[in-house]
């Protein structure tokens, strides 16, 4: 028996990193899974290499009438939804992003993408949800949403922000009855894709930026997409039945400051 058996699951940002590993695992594990994306050639492929368990449908999570083609045809073809995770995001463009260097034009890109996005998603779904007899948000944050990223500020106050609305929707869904839990998770350091274009900005390297954000570390490694995508089953699953409005930590230990 999977841990997320007969599951229905939207996940965004599916066509890489952290949506790909943890769609593959919540397949593997019995879940139906929708991966969806803005990037319609990889996400098509995680689907189909996933095989009969996904199907891919395209998503720009900054955009509202995407999110209700995304809920209406999940409920069309599996007749409930039970996991979101919201996923999807953006370190920026690449342009200057301390406070006095960055544009409105890139503060306004990362916090469309990052919490805009997952504001239009937890509303969207919360009612389909809410129908299906309860279910479970997961919304990736950063352990930039806990403290301070001078360089990248537009960032981290969009990770700040998911972490905080990941409370106010989990109190609201409590207080409701919907029986629906949403929870934020806080990954450190992954080379996904947006990890090694961060290490570059950050460091000029990928290569020495890995090693300088290691030691930071007292785990003494980086994490995994494999260590974001069981976090994340776990708070999808039953067995954190209990669990909502927590901000879990996947850092190898970077925020206790030893
Ligand atoms: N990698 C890390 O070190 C790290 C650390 C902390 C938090 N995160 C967060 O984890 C999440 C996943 O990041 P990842 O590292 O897997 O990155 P990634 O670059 O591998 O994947 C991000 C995905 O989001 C998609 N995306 C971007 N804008 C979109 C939009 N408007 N609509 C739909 N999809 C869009 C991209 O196409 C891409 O497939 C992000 O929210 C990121 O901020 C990553």
């Amino acid at each position: 028996m999977g841990r997320v058996d007969g599951k229905v699951a939207i996940i965004t940002g599916g066509a890489s990193g952290f949506g790909a590993a943890t769609a593959q695992l919540f397949a593997n594990e019995g879940a139906s899974v929708v991966v969806t994306d803005k990037n319609v050639k990889d996400g098509a492929r995680v689907a189909d290499e996933i095989g009969a368990a996904a199907n891919f449908l395209e998503l720009d999570v900054t955009k509202a009438e995407d999110w209700d083609r995304v809920v209406k045809d999940t409920m069309d073809r599996h007749g409930k939804i039970d996991i979101l995770m919201n996923n999807a995001g953006v370190y920026g463009t690449g342009a200057p992003q301390d406070i006095e260097t960055i544009s409105l034009e890139e503060w306004r890109f990362v916090n469309d993408i990052n919490l805009d996005g997952v504001f239009l998603g937890c509303r969207a779904t919360i009612p389909a949800m809410a129908k299906s007899g309860g279910g479970s948000i997961i919304n990736i944050s950063s352990t930039a949403g806990i403290r301070g990223t001078a360089p990248l500020v537009a960032y981290g106050a969009s990770k700040g922000a998911v972490r905080q609305l990941t409370k106010s929707v989990a109190q609201h869904c409590g207080r409701k009855g919907y029986k629906i839990r949403c929870n934020s998770i806080h990954p450190g350091m992954v080379r996904t894709p947006l990890g090694n274009d961060v290490l570059k900005l950050r460091w000029g390297d990928e290569e020495a930026g890995a090693a300088e954000r290691l030691k930071a570390v007292p785990m003494g490694e980086l994490g995994t997409v494999e260590d974001i995508a069981y976090a994340t089953l776990f708070l999808a699953s039953d067995e954190s039945r209990h669990v909502s409005g927590t901000e879990l930590l996947v850092e190898g230990g970077m925020l206790t400051g030893g």
